[in-house]
């Protein structure tokens, strides 16, 4: 039967990091990663992470099953990070997922479930949206979102495709830094969504993967508390892979908010019953560990310590290299007001492969780069590179 399959792409990512680690170049760049990295070029384990293994290590006494639903500690700590004073007494179902990727797969399985039939993704997106979406069975709809050589975000056309979603059409939106982009929604502009969304009765489902890497832990999730309280239904999709550095962990949740207690509790039944017919329960550790960081004071303010020198590397390498890189592209003076690990550089593709050529500097065809993955110490050679284009 294997006979009738047909090969997949490889995930162009994977494949650019394995030429990455085969060129045995001095001084090679890898901006493709998508993981945080400090100034030697690792993927740290927070502080506080290790802390909290080791006393889990010392006191968890069971390794029985956690349930579809996950660990309810957890998914309350996680919430009140996430959403603040603003999910309390919300009507909200959760449970606990593999990585964002899992909460989003369940939060398009519900949709599905809930009668649901097109989603609307920003252009671009991170590419693995649609996949996930597709594969759910959701018909895709595009609004724009950004503008590369320009790197504006377009808001007023994004405004207006959304103001024509039909009623029941769900709606994407990455909370703060965007991926791939950096393009940050501003408050006022959150307040006009929240308007369009509860209009014309879309269904919002909010991405939040890089809470704290892009103006603080509170910042980066205002425009999704704002939303949630003001619209009858929504989703978010909560990643723990970056904000806590377990991205192996597979640790995350999916919240669904309702209208009452009653249809948030039929949401949880949907969504546990989804868990189990696709991997019965969610792993444990990474959500025993944030789940212990977040119940204490002590090794909460570790990880804040941390997470907020991470963004304080990020963003000067941001004001760097919008400097040095707008003497060749104007628009480029935009990256340093841009959130997060990413931005999207105006590069066509024959760029992208001289500069890997010529410069042993590796990113995507998209001309996606992760700011995080510069040194500092680099940063002016790497801009000297391409300012040859
Ligand atoms: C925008 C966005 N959402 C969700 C995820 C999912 O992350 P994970 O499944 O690793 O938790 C990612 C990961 O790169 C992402 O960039």
């Amino acid at each position: 039967m294997f006979d009738a399959l047909h090969p997949q792409p490889d995930d162009p990512l994977l494949a650019l990091i394995g030429l990455y680690k085969t060129d045995d170049r001095k001084g090679k760049v890898d901006l493709g990663v998508g993981v945080y990295r400090d100034e030697q070029g690792a993927t740290p384990i927070f502080r506080a992470v290790k802390a909290a293994e080791r006393r889990l290590l010392e006191t968890q006494e069971s390794k029985a099953y956690v349930g579809p639903e996950g660990d309810p500690v957890f998914l309350d700590r996680l919430w009140e990070l996430t959403a603040g004073s603003a999910g309390r007494g919300l009507a909200t179902a959760a449970v606990q997922t593999p990585g964002g990727s899992g909460a989003l797969r369940l939060a398009a399985d519900l949709i599905v479930r809930a009668g649901g039939r097109k989603i609307w993704l920003g252009v671009p997106t991170w590419p693995n949206h649609a996949s996930i979406f597709k594969a759910a069975g959701l018909e895709i709809a595009t609004y724009p979102f950004f503008d590369v050589p320009s790197q504006a975000v377009l808001f007023e056309s994004m405004a207006d495709a959304l103001a024509k979603a039909a009623p029941g059409d769900a709606v994407l939106l990455h909370a703060s830094c965007h991926n791939p982009t950096g393009g940050a929604i501003a408050p006022e502009q959150w307040k006009e969504l929240t308007e369009i969304i509860e209009s014309r009765g879309l269904l919002p489902l909010i991405d939040i993967a890089y809470q704290g890497f892009g103006k603080g832990i509170e910042e980066d999730a205002a425009g999704l508390r704002m939303l949630i309280t003001r619209v009858p239904e929504a989703l978010v999709a909560v990643s723990c892979s970056k904000s806590f550095g377990l991205y192996r962990e597979r640790t995350g949740a999916i919240y669904a908010v309702a209208a009452s207690d009653k249809i948030a509790s039929i949401a949880r039944s949907n969504l546990a019953l989804i868990a189990r017919v696709s991997y019965s329960m969610p792993p444990d550790h990474g959500a025993a560990v944030v789940s212990t960081i977040l119940g204490d004071d002590t090794l909460k303010a570790d990880w804040i310590s941390e997470l907020s020198s991470m963004r304080g590397r990020i963003t000067s390498i941001r004001d760097k290299l919008a400097a040095g890189m707008s003497r060749r592209w104007q628009s480029l003076t935009a990256v340093a007001g841009q959130e997060g690990m990413f931005s999207l550089l105006p590069l066509e593709e024959a760029d992208v492969l001289a500069l890997r050529a010529n410069h042993a500097i590796y990113m995507p065809t998209s001309g996606r780069i992760n700011i995080a993955g510069l040194k500092s110490a680099e940063v002016d050679a790497v801009i000297e590179k391409f300012l040859t284009l």
